[in-house]
């Protein structure tokens, strides 16, 4: 056991012995260490006024990631290189090129959001050569900005790259980076708190396991980006916290030939990399999952095991066919993913037992597969119906399976059995459709909110599967169809 926590925040090494499990990085570098650079906008990861940058260890490798300090909780830094915005100016004074780029760009006006922008851009400029504009405004979607508009941001991150990257002080320095944190590195649990909570952040499975084990009425915490909001607008006290994001293992993705194997804390970065294969809607979607500093901390295990009716992967993964591996001791069980989600907010989760990972068949070379997610703003915003859909033809061109997942339609992410019942045996084409859109209505009884009102969900939903049927069968948007049964024909 390691009684204490340890990083690097610039080159100065952090030991904290005793703290409270969720205090927020925010709030520690802005009241204990008066780093007031780091604006508090939102205090819910929504305004990116609050963003840093932290490097981890990853494979031997610095992986420097964008983050929003007000989401993250202090103790979870073990083993990190922090920088913030003060960070970046030279000693001599000498602005960074980043910060250069946005004077000479006129990039900011009242300020207030600047240091989270220029902490965005210094995450890019840290990993990445020549980004392209779609790559620069999705690294800037999880920052907001009332005044300047994001032209001439946009034109900083362009210009930024004129300086010489290799040259930077930060790029130049990573190997002692990497020296000083593979020192950090142990294989010990750490246990700290503050007299009244507990934190508890074990560096193997194995560890993790027993410790939930232990103590079944803990809050486990991976990348804390659902969790951190019960903190900082619940105003709750969590102990014991269990952290998982120590734990490299966890982290891993696998190709199994015929799925992939996607463990718990694969952060959505990974999980869009290792999805993309399967449909570019899907990549299109995970593009809008959140933004940049979201999709950095946000896991797979976290998205499933909130068990949100609105979160984005379940349907789709769901309509992919998805197993949930879950772990209590050193005993695994398998079980369809739909099969988790029992009720709103209740999940097929016994005392004791986490979600160890993910396996996502591949998909078949006879089937289709679509999602659109729909939400009031194209970026950082959660759905108000996301639909996935998979479909097998036979050598007739006749639906021989059929899953339709909807999140935002239900308490959970729900299949609609009747919709896909009257798909099967019939052909993919406009009278399936009709007919299928005829008993959602069976299917689901939506709630109206703030998202979208019941009336607007049912028929968007029909309208999604509408889509799925045009990108798979128009000549100009998609020859799926016809070149399955074209191949079908050929024999
Ligand atoms: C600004 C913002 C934008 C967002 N946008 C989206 C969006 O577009 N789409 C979307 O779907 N979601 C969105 N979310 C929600 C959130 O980011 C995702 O649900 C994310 O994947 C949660 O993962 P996490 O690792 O942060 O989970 P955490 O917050 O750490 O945990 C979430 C829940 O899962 C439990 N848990 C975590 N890991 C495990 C495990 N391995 N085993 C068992 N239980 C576990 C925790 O105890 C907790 O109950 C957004 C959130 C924010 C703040
Ligand atoms: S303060 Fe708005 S994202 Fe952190
Ligand atoms: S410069 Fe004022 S909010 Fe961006």
């Amino acid at each position: 056991m390691r009684e204490s926590v340890r990083f690097l925040l610039g080159d100065e090494l952090v030991e904290i012995t005793s703290c409270d499990p969720t205090r927020t990085v925010l709030d520690w570098l802005r009241l204990d260490r008066r780093r007031t650079g780091t604006k508090e906008g939102c205090a819910e990861g929504d305004c990116g006024a609050c963003t840093i940058v932290v490097g981890r260890l990853d494979g031997g490798q610095l992986r420097y990631e964008a983050i929003n300090a007000c989401i993250r909780f202090l103790p979870t830094l073990d083993g990190c290189h922090v920088l913030t915005v003060e960070h970046l100016k030279a000693p001599d004074g000498t602005l960074h090129p980043v910060q250069q780029a946005m004077v000479d760009c006129h990039g900011s006006q009242c300020g207030f959001c600047t240091p989270g922008f220029v902490m965005s851009l210094f995450a890019l400029w840290l990993n990445e050569r020549a980004p392209s504009v779609q790559r620069i405004e999705d690294a800037l979607a999880g920052n907001l900005c009332r005044c300047t508009g994001y032209e001439p941001i946009i034109a900083a991150a362009q210009r930024m790259y004129g300086a010489e990257r290799e040259r930077d002080r930060f790029v130049a320095g990573m190997p002692a980076i990497i020296a000083q944190l593979k020192a950090l590195v142990d294989s010990e649990t750490i246990s700290i708190g503050d007299g009244a909570c507990q934190f508890y952040a074990p560096a193997t499975v194995g560890a993790l396991a027993e410790l939930v084990d232990t103590h079944p009425q803990a809050t486990l915490v991976a990348g804390a980006t659902d969790v951190s909001l019960w903190v900082t607008k619940g105003m709750r006290r969590l102990d014991p916290v269990i952290y998982l994001g120590r734990i490299d293992e966890l982290r891993a993705i696998s190709d199994e030939g015929s799925h992939l194997r996607l463990s718990a804390m694969a952060n959505q970065i990974a999980v869009r990399e290792a999805l993309a294969g399967i449909s570019p809607q899907l990549d299109e979607m995970m593009r809008r999952f959140g933004g940049e500093q979201v999709r950095n901390a946000g896991t797979i295990g976290g998205n499933i095991a909130n068990g949100s009716p609105i979160g984005d992967l379940p349907p789709a993964l769901i309509a992919l066919g998805a197993t949930l591996v879950l772990r209590k001791g050193g005993e695994r069980r398998e079980l369809p993913l739909e099969a988790f989600f029992l009720d709103y907010r209740k999940q097929d989760r016994q005392p004791g037992e986490f979600v160890e990972a993910v396996l996502v068949p591949k998909l078949p070379a006879d089937a289709l597969f679509h999602i659109s997610k729909i939400s009031k703003r194209f970026d950082e915003d959660i759905s108000a119906v996301c639909g996935a859909f998979y479909l097998t033809l036979d050598q007739a061109g006749r639906i021989s399976e059929a899953r339709l997942a909807y999140g935002g339609m239900a308490g959970i992410p729900k299949r609609a059995k009747a919709a896909e019942a009257v798909l099967l045996g019939r052909s993919w084409d406009d009278a399936a459709v009709a007919a299928a859109i005829t008993v959602l209505a069976g299917d689901f009884t939506p709630l109206t909110d703030m998202r979208a009102s019941a009336g607007y969900r049912l028929k968007v939903a029909g309208s999604l599967l509408r889509r799925f049927l045009i990108e798979t069968t128009a000549p100009e948007t998609g020859t799926r169809v016809a070149g399955l049964l074209a191949e079908a024909a050929h024999g």
